[in-house]
């Protein structure tokens, strides 16, 4: 059994008045660390930070010490990659081995845009290289229409979302597609396989199919818990208490 971890969207700010992301963010690693047995890793799925500066990172990185297991992390359109990088020390894309699952982390922010870019080739060649493996590939836009237009506008474009579903036929070892930045939990599926978007640890996204403004609401944050067992894997959404609670 392997368990992987996901939070995402911290959107933590260095200064005072940060809507409360450094409080949730302490209430979210404490929710992981009371889980038994621990997860074997943390996927942190992008937005760090609100405005991407390295004071951020360095806060990101004193909240998420307590979790004992590696922390993977990867960028979002709020993030410094460059920054984000030399605070974790891993590059912008890569592939981590946890227990006998495989991570693909893709990079996806595009530099100044709010929506992002999926690098196909990149990842086939990954797939590739996992011969067959359990693959978890992660990203920080989600490959999916979640029916409410900005969000979606500011997603990957279809072309790619085609392009990854094509690729996704190929290779049906890749058990699931975790998502972040829309700041809620949907699921889809695309070519074959499952794609699931996590909560904000903070702030989430309203729900209204069609919805062009975008507004936080008070919901619970949470984040997702990826279970790898007999060679299937489960998403399971643990909610938080937080805003509204
Ligand atoms: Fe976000
Ligand atoms: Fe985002």
């Amino acid at each position: 059994m392997t368990i992987l971890a996901q939070l995402s969207d911290l959107h933590l700010q260095a200064d005072a008045d940060d809507r409360g992301a450094a409080r949730a963010l302490r209430t979210a690693v404490a929710a992981v660390l009371e889980l038994h047995p621990l997860p074997d890793a943390v996927l942190v799925s992008g937005d760090l930070g609100e405005r991407g500066d390295a004071a951020e990172y360095a806060l990101a990185r004193e909240l998420l010490a307590p979790l004992p297991m590696p922390i993977h992390v990867l960028a979002g359109n709020h993030d410094d990659h460059e920054a984000l990088s030399e605070a974790f020390g891993t590059p912008a894309r890569y592939t981590a081995a946890v227990e006998d699952l495989t991570l693909v982390a893709c990079h996806t922010p595009l530099p100044g845009r709010l929506e992002g870019r999926l690098d196909l080739e990149w990842l086939e060649a990954e797939l590739e290289a996992a011969r067959g493996g359990p693959v978890v590939i992660a990203m920080h836009h989600p490959p999916l229409l979640t029916g409410i237009p900005v969000l979606d506008d500011i997603g990957l474009a279809g072309e790619e979302r085609a392009g990854l579903g094509a690729l996704l036929t190929r290779f049906p070892n890749v058990r699931r597609v975790v998502a972040g930045h829309v700041h809620r939990t949907a699921f889809g599926v695309l070519g074959g396989c499952g794609v699931v978007t996590a909560p904000s640890t903070n702030l989430q996204a309203r729900l209204e199919i069609g919805a062009r403004a975008f507004d936080f609401v008070p919901e619970p944050p949470g984040f997702l818990l990826h279970v790898e067992l007999d060679g299937e894997l489960v998403s399971h959404l643990q909610a938080l208490p937080g805003a509204g609670q």
